[in-house]
């Protein structure tokens, strides 16, 4: 890491939240998914900004495989890795809610501490949204294999394997992904907005 510069100031703009809200005519926010590889975050919210999109919304998917292509592609799976991965996307989603659009975060962000951490960043602009889905569930889906490969071995450091998932004590939303259809949670979170204004 680089040495902390302090010579920086912080810019004022012209046009600001406000200005680019009344624009969009919607409020920026952030729904904040977390839950466990398979329990599906990702597909969930594909349902819900089809849905936000038809209804003229500006939205935003910030998923957790998408990012590990680029803005994180230096980061791995270690404790450390994920903190600083969750950190970068805390950053870039306050950067979003202030752009006025409605961003949908996808990752499996398994720690309280940082979570709790981007709820203070973010303020009422933060909705946790627990994708609650049993590991065997998760793990009897295994869309992409790889439940298979951490019982293998093949992977190290596997969340709800070997790597710790600490879920939500108080979400704003609970989506029970194993009982429910897509459409029923995609349409709970928009019951939620609406009622939020
Ligand atoms: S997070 O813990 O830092 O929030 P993130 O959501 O970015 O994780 O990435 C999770 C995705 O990476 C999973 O959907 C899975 O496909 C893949 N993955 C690869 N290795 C691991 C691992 N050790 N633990 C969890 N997911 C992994």
């Amino acid at each position: 890491m680089g040495e902390v510069n302090n010579n920086i100031v912080w810019h004022e703009t012209k046009v600001n939240r406000e200005n680019r809200e009344k624009l969009l005519d919607q409020k920026g926010v952030v729904l904040w998914f977390t839950g466990l590889s398979g329990s599906g975050k990702s597909t969930v919210a594909t349902a819900l900004e089809k849905r936000l999109n038809e209804k003229g919304k500006l939205t935003y998917i910030l998923d957790g495989d998408n990012i590990r292509h680029g803005l994180s592609a230096n980061l791995g799976f270690s404790d450390e890795d994920r903190v600083e991965n969750i950190r970068r996307i805390g950053e870039v989603s306050k950067l979003f809610v202030d752009t006025g659009v409605i961003t949908i975060v996808t990752f499996i962000s398994p720690f309280r501490a940082e979570r709790a951490k981007i709820r203070e960043l973010l303020g009422k602009d933060f909705i946790e949204v627990y994708i609650d889905c049993p590991i065997e569930v998760c793990e009897e889906r295994d869309p992409k294999g790889i439940y298979k490969k951490a019982r293998n071995g093949e992977i190290k450091n596997f969340t709800g394997i070997d790597s710790s998932y600490e879920a939500p004590l108080d979400p704003e939303i609970t989506l029970q992904t194993y009982l429910k259809s897509i459409d029923d949670c995609a349409d709970q979170v928009i019951s939620y907005l609406e009622k939020r204004g």
